[in-house]
């Protein structure tokens, strides 16, 4: 649908979203936008972009050369209402000097905190207990079962020690976890230094860690690093997180190393496809918790990431600073 004024910019928004980034938007803007829950099929969004002033996108719309010639040269500003952006080609946005806006900070607490509910819901085997309590396997109170393991006394890897590895180190420290080691490309003081976490090569953090749990952006360097002998390296007894995005893992190697007893269990908010098919292997094991892609999920962190991603917009049709943009 599009709500024509003259003289306002076009902008194209490929879903609905929070009204309160609605309103933002259409304060200032002619505002045509895919009103579904469900992604803007490609053909309605190389049709809905013609020619519009700003995209406002999410991390399920591929946006590349064609979207982009498809918008066309009156193009000013691109904005995804997420943190990540590994979706959207950046040396075709460079080429074009096309601003990007995106949603760091806004989310960081809400996902750090999902990882760890999503670590503890892993370690501690809570679906499978609330399974057993539902279908009858709840016999009686018996010394070793449903145990998992704790992370008193453990060692954490995190690999990405960005705003959220970060945020999700400073929330675990407080359980008792001794030792926290990360790697990335760059060393980061200041946040290590916040939990005393160690800079280590990935080998070390692999067979030194209880718990590795990746935070990391999805690059070409990080895609699919994951695999089957970088998990051959970690513990037995090691318990893999992924909060940041499914295409860091190379799911068959992790189905593989969970079947086989490589690590001890998995749990993922992200995977490779979203959805994931409700027939996939991975949902046949008791040890792999998957979660629907819910890390920012909280209702104040959502309204907060559409109202960034609108200011964002707003900025860069106006030839401003973003409040958040992309160093591209
Ligand atoms: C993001 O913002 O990139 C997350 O995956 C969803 O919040």
């Amino acid at each position: 649908r599009r709500m024509s004024t003259a003289g306002k910019p076009n902008v194209y928004v490929t879903r609905r979203i929070p009204q309160k980034a609605l309103d933002l938007l259409q304060g200032e803007c002619s505002v045509a936008q895919w009103d579904a829950d469900d992604p803007v099929p490609r053909v309605e969004l190389l049709k809905g972009v013609k020619g519009i002033d700003g995209l406002y996108c999410l991390l399920t719309d591929k946006i590349d050369a064609e979207v982009l010639d498809a918008a066309g040269p009156g193009l000013k500003a691109v904005s995804t209402m997420s943190v990540g952006f590994d979706h959207i080609s950046l040396p075709e946005l460079r080429k074009r000097k096309l601003p990007l806006g995106y949603t760091p900070d806004v989310l960081t607490d809400a996902t750090a905190e999902l990882t760890v509910a999503l670590l503890l819901t892993t370690s501690r085997r809570l679906v499978e207990g609330v399974h057993e309590v539902k279908s009858g396997g709840w016999g009686t109170w018996i010394p070793l079962w449903m145990c998992g393991s704790g992370l008193s006394g453990s060692t954490v890897g995190i690999v990405g020690l960005g705003r959220i590895g970060a945020a999700v180190a400073e929330r675990l420290k407080p359980f008792g976890v001794s030792r926290f080691l990360y790697h990335g490309r760059n060393p980061k003081p200041e946040a290590a230094g916040k939990v005393g976490a160690v800079h280590v090569e990935l080998e070390e953090l692999l067979s030194e860690s209880d718990f590795v749990i990746a935070t990391c952006a999805l690059t070409p360097e990080t895609k699919e690093m994951f695999n089957k002998t970088v998990f051959s390296k970690m513990k037995s007894s090691a318990i893999f997180i992924n909060t940041s995005r499914g295409g860091v893992v190379h799911q068959e190697d992790l189905y593989e190393a969970l079947k086989r007893g490589t690590i001890k269990a998995a749990g993922l908010d992200v995977t490779t496809p979203e959805p994931l098919p409700t027939d996939h292997p991975l949902l046949t094991l008791d040890n792999c918790v998957v979660l629907p892609h819910i890390g920012s999920a909280t209702v104040e962190t959502r309204t907060e990431m559409a109202v960034l991603a609108a200011r964002n917009l707003l900025a860069g049709l106006k030839g401003e600073k973003m409040p958040a943009q992309v160093q591209l």
